[in-house]
């Protein structure tokens, strides 16, 4: 028999609501808004219901255009998350409360203030999700205008988080009059100002809350370049990575980052790891196949293929027959560049078609079942025993200690993995029947602040 490396492991969910994205199904008679306040209430509560830990936003801050037109086929118009994560702080208990927030255009002393606000607000159920956007065209939002290269942007998210920590421990825990007696509000001496002076910030911050009762809100990364997980293994405390596919990749990450923690003088168990994925569970093994084509159908639509070819090709492929095979033409040699925002910018379209055409013969696929096999990040599918089964292993064999699932319908994605995952899961040992804490930290089971121990 192989050995369990670690046996009582349990797997931890979060809920992953994306932003701007083109993977939700919108267009089905059973989804819901995807942008009404409602639809995060209804997602949040099923979730709580399920005792996971965290309800996850992710963060876009620019609608994706392709050669100045606007991606028509994704999702786009939901709130900032600070703000709905407060509201939603309103109507739930104990549920993690997670924004994603990036550390390139923010500032630390705004920032932070509103993160200490969403976990005092929420009695410490708050956490960040630090990252550092690795989109240009982003930039030009803000008044920098600009954007910096990719390890000043790591070297910028260092010192952003460590002046966060330091606002966030700048108030002792004694500096609230204890009683009405007392001769002032403020303890004298008891807030310390932070004052920084280098390339990225030069500010005197003096702040302005005192400390939640989970000390600091719970560091989420999200960045898997050799800078990004060095970032990691020295500030997270979860890391929300893109390997919740296949085993084998999700462990040798894990491996590294463990690697990485001990590098970094942390114990190795010091860090959660929460890959992004996707569950479709069907009640019968004969319909898994099935459910599974028709989500990975839904996702990739043929208006959202033809974007996604055209997007490669560098022009409007709409008028093409997206069930009919890949453009007779190759794409002029250029890098990606008028797409804006989406992943593969930066590429060479050649190089990219090759490869694409050589999948459609070799396999004898359409337009759209090529973009459906070269985009679809999917996840698991099976019983929901057999999902079971496998979630279990990952945690117990060190390829994660969760995952961070994206429904694939909203608001009702999560109902089936409630109802029927869950229960099996717990018949295994190896999740919770009650949340036993009340901030975000007790329930994923983290050591305080790396500044408090
Ligand atoms: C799983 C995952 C989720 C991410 N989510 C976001 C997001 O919601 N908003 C954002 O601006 N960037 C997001 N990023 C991008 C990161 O901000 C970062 O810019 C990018 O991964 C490049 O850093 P790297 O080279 O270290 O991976 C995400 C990255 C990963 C891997």
């Amino acid at each position: 028999m192989t050995e369990v490396p670690f046996p009582d492991a349990r797997v931890h969910f979060g809920v992953f609501f994306q932003g701007v994205n083109h993977s939700t199904v919108w267009s089905d008679p059973s989804s819901g808004s995807q942008i009404d306040f409602e639809t995060f209430r209804r997602v949040a509560t099923t979730a709580e219901r399920g005792l996971f830990d965290a309800f996850f936003l992710g963060e876009g801050l620019r609608l994706r255009e392709q050669d100045g037109q606007l991606l028509d086929t994704d999702i786009a118009g939901r709130p900032d998350a600070i703000a709905q994560l407060v509201a939603l702080a309103g109507l739930t208990d104990r549920i993690g409360l997670v924004a994603t927030q990036n550390t390139t255009y923010n500032e630390p002393a705004d920032l932070a203030r509103r993160l200490s606000g969403l976990d005092l607000l929420s009695e410490g159920r708050a956490g960040w999700n630090v990252v550092t956007t690795d989109n240009a065209w982003t930039g030009e939002n803000f008044r920098r205008g600009g954007f910096l290269d990719h390890a000043h942007r790591y070297e910028r998210a260092t010192e952003f988080l460590t002046t966060a920590r330091e606002i966030w421990d700048s108030w002792s825990d004694r500096a609230i009059a204890p009683s009405r007696r007392s001769s002032s509000w403020l303890t004298p001496g008891a807030v310390r100002t932070i004052e920084r002076d280098t390339d990225h910030f030069q500010v005197a911050i003096t702040p302005t809350l005192p400390r939640s009762p989970q000390g600091h809100p719970v560091i989420f990364q999200a960045g898997v370049s050799s800078q990004g997980r060095d970032f990691a293994a020295a500030h997270a405390e979860v890391i929300f990575s893109p390997f919740g596919t296949n085993f084998e990749p999700a462990r040798e990450f894990a491996d590294d980052i463990r690697t990485r923690l001990v590098a970094a003088g942390r114990p190795a168990d010091d860090i959660r790891i929460l890959p992004g994925t996707q569950i479709v569970l069907a009640e019968r093994e004969s319909e898994v196949e099935e459910k599974k084509r028709w989500v990975l159908e839904q996702q990739i639509t043929g208006a959202t293929a033809l974007s996604l070819v055209g997007q490669v090709w560098g022009r409007d492929l709409s008028h093409l027959d997206p069930d009919g095979p890949l453009p007779a033409e190759d794409p002029e040699q250029s890098v990606i560049s008028g797409t804006r925002g989406a992943q593969r910018d930066g590429q060479d379209r050649v190089a990219i078609a090759g490869q694409w055409r050589e999948l459609a013969e070799s396999r004898g696929l359409s337009l759209r079942q090529v973009a459906i096999e070269t985009t679809a990040r999917f996840g698991f599918a099976g019983t929901p025993g057999q999902v079971a089964d496998e979630l279990t292993r990952w945690v117990r064999h060190g390829a994660s200690d969760g995952f961070n699932i994206t429904p694939y319908l909203v608001p009702t994605g999560l109902d089936d993995i409630v109802d029927w995952l869950i229960p099996e899961l717990q018949e295994r040992g190896s999740y919770p029947t009650e949340y036993t804490g009340t901030t975000l930290r007790e329930h994923l089971r983290l050591r305080p602040p790396l500044t408090r121990r």
